[in-house]
């Protein structure tokens, strides 16, 4: 039951507010904040207030149960006013995690005292609005545009160091003190009556123009087709004008976004995400398994890229691999890797030399004796898994989470290969493992409950995103793109030029064409994988390889890349191998228009997804729709392949894959089942 109470610490009142489990800001909280604030202006015992929060963190946000349903005042801008209005020194004691509303709540406060592993952060544009309650006025008069900028557009959290240097915080208390030293920081703000600082009153400091503009560049760019953070720029750059009209703007925005589609389908990934923790089967009251060290084995670029997430959540982990220089070089392409993405995120050098020194490099499988957990990374060859694993099960202490890092080898065949079967999950990272969120974890016929609700809980703590799937060729994400590859072959053979597709995609909002996509990862492996199974529907793929074009690597692939250079150009020589394919199998020509091109690629991930979740081996539409957000950039705007085929209405979809598979004779594309029973109900995967 929601509670705000009042409570007297001497001359300080301390207003707690007690929403568990995150203390939303809810109707029913925000009314009770906004009277309990009253009471405590209006006591004339109170010469300060002190607002905190019960259980693990402070304010995180509006309730999202309560988001896009009417709502009524006062509103978080209301709570804020209310603040702005306190003639006694009010002081946020934040830990845990401010967002959103709870980082606004603490903005209207006079200062903020934080806990040394608190969060701070706006991350309203994931929702695909910005802040509402003077977030965007606010936060550049406390910490200057630049990083406001970042902040708000960007949605990130950032941690009470960075939070402290950049103004956002004026105080870190010690972890068990955080309300006793807020309390402590309000006694001295009226011993000696310090002037207080309300943000409002503030100007916010000069800020070039090509700030902003080179703002909406890194956002077309890097957040292409999401509306949210180019309306957060505008909300910023009205911070300039006096406080009152740039909240005027930020609330017309804020109303402008909340009525557009793109909220919707963002609050569908939302709640896809928290959804994807709950996995039905499991029971509620495991034991959770502690993990204080973890080994990698397999120094690759993989390998390297899962041992700094295990190093940049303080996790000590030893990376290990066989031959010397090979892992001399994987160490220095993990330093390089992680100098680059520490820039990003401002680490500071001492910062990232601790977590670096998190990582021990190893010449001996021995040296995986001590992890609890130990993720294998090694080529991509089933013999050579089993043989790490045969050899982990006798090294590994009993109890370790044995997981194979493989992207499509069968988990239940590595498994077998040791005597506790039990202990075995596959832990699917994406490439770049530190960089990218989502993890399949792929769970086998006898992996143990225990291991997957502690990978699960592990994957958290790596910041994360686990999306639980079977142990079926490809798990979800690759089997379903098996089959976008397949269509995206013979839309070449049809007629396309790689260029045609690659713009239909990129135009449709992924990053990049799967054709540049699969130049960046090299065509070559596939290419084995098919040669391994006699797979032959991949004609002019085949062909490029057979003429030694494996992509960037090599120089050439679908694209011709100039030396050093990463942007792919037409090649003549591979139209020129597209051209004898089709001769050879004796297909015309016929040009493709780019809506088609979208069907063909996007249908087929769709009706594979529904045998998937027939088959069990992805649980839920949301988890199908995280996975290629997540792990294949479909457009998060778009709500991922299931929900945009609500969209489009599942009937035209089921009418169009029919027309699709007689068309070219693909029984792939037949429409699954349970698409057809869906569309006899009159549903969609959703409703
Ligand atoms: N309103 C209501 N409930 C919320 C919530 C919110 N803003 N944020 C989280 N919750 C709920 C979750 O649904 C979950 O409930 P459940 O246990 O019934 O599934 C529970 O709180 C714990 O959340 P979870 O995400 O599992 O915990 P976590 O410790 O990994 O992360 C947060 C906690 C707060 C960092 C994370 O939940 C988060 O980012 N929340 C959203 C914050 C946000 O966007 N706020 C701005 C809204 S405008």
């Amino acid at each position: 039951m929601a509670e705000v109470r009042l409570e007297h610490a001497g001359d300080v009142a301390v207003i707690e507010i007690d929403n568990p489990p995150v203390n939303a800001l809810s109707q029913a909280v925000r009314v009770a904040l906004a009277a309990r604030l009253g009471e405590a202006m209006a006591d004339g015992t109170v010469k300060a207030a002190v607002i905190a929060c019960a259980g693990r963190t402070f304010v995180a946000g509006a309730d999202i149960n309560e988001l896009g349903k009417p709502r009524s005042p006062p509103f978080t801008g209301d709570i804020a006013a209310q603040l702005d209005g306190c003639t006694k020194p009010v002081v946020a004691a934040i830990h845990g995690t401010a967002l959103g509303g709870g980082l606004e709540l603490a903005l209207a406060c006079h200062w903020r005292v934080a806990a040394p592993d608190a969060r701070l952060g706006l991350p309203e544009v994931k929702l695909g609005i910005i802040p509402g309650g003077g977030g965007t006025q606010r936060l550049p008069r406390a910490v200057g545009v630049k990083l406001a900028l970042d902040m708000i557009t960007g949605g990130d959290m950032i941690g009470a160091q960075a939070a402290l240097e950049a103004g956002l915080v004026d105080e870190i208390a010690t972890r068990a003190d955080v309300r006793a030293a807020a309390i402590a920081f309000a006694r001295r703000a009226v011993a000696e009556k310090w002037p207080l600082k309300r943000l409002r009153d503030r100007a916010v400091e000069f800020a070039p123009s090509e700030l902003f503009s080179r703002a909406r560049t890194e956002i077309a760019r890097r957040q292409r087709g999401l509306e949210a953070p180019l309306k957060a720029v505008d909300a910023v750059a009205a911070s300039l004008k006096p406080f009152d009209d740039g909240l005027k703007r930020e609330q017309a925005i804020f109303a402008e976004l909340q009525r557009g589609p793109q909220f919707g389908t963002l609050r569908h990934v939302f709640f896809a995400e928290r959804e994807a923790a709950k996995i039905p089967d499991l029971p509620a009251d495991l034991p959770p398994r502690e993990i204080t060290q973890a080994a990698v084995i397999g120094a690759g670029t993989m390998g390297g890229g899962i041992a700094l997430c295990f190093a940049a959540v303080g996790i000590p982990v030893t990376l290990i691999e066989a031959d010397k220089a090979a892992l001399e070089r994987g160490l220095a392409a993990l330093r390089r890797n992680y100098e680059s993405s520490a820039r990003r995120q401002n680490l500071s050098a001492a910062e990232l030399d601790k977590r670096l020194g998190l990582v021990k490099p190893s010449l001996q499988l021995a040296h995986a004796a001590a992890a609890d957990v130990i993720v294998e990374a090694v080529f991509e060859d089933l013999a050579l898994k089993q043989r790490v694993f045969r050899d982990l099960d006798r090294i590994a202490k009993p109890g370790a989470i044995l997981a194979t890092n493989t992207s499509y080898q069968d988990v239940e065949a590595i498994a077998a290969a040791t005597a506790r079967p039990a202990d075995v999950i596959g832990l699917h990272f994406f490439s770049p493992a530190h960089i990218m969120r989502l993890v399949e974890v792929v769970r086998a016929k006898e992996t143990a409950p225990a291991v997957v609700a502690a990978s699960i809980a592990l994957m958290r703590r790596l910041r994360k995103l686990p999306v639980v799937v079977g142990a079926a060729p490809g798990f979800v994400g690759n089997r379903m793109l098996f089959e976008r590859s397949r269509e995206a072959d013979r839309l070449l053979r049809d007629g396309a030029s790689p260029q045609d597709v690659d713009r239909a995609m990129v135009e449709f909002g992924f990053p990049m064409g799967p054709f540049a996509a699969t130049d960046l990862a090299g065509l070559d492996i596939s290419w084995r994988m098919r040669k391994a199974r006699g797979i032959v529907e991949f004609p002019v793929a085949d062909a490029l390889c057979e003429a030694g074009r494996f992509g960037q690597k090599t120089g050439t692939g679908y694209y011709r890349y100039e030396a050093g250079s990463r942007q792919g150009v037409p090649d003549p020589e591979a139209d020129r191998i597209i051209s004898d394919v089709r001769n050879r199998l004796g297909v015309a020509p016929q040009p493709i228009a780019a809506a088609v091109i979208v069907e063909r690629l996007i249908y087929p991930l769709v009706n594979q997804a529904a045998r998937l979740l027939e088959a069990g081996v992805a649980l839920r539409p949301g988890d199908v729709d995280l996975i290629w957000i997540n792990g294949y950039g479909f457009p998060a705007w778009r709500g991922g392949p299931m929900f945009y085929a609500d969209q489009i209405g599942l009937e035209s979809v089921r009418d169009r894959l029919g027309h699709l598979a007689r068309e070219l004779g693909e029984p792939a594309l037949v429409p699954a089942p349970l698409i057809e029973r869906r569309v006899k109900e009159g549903r969609g995967f959703y409703a």
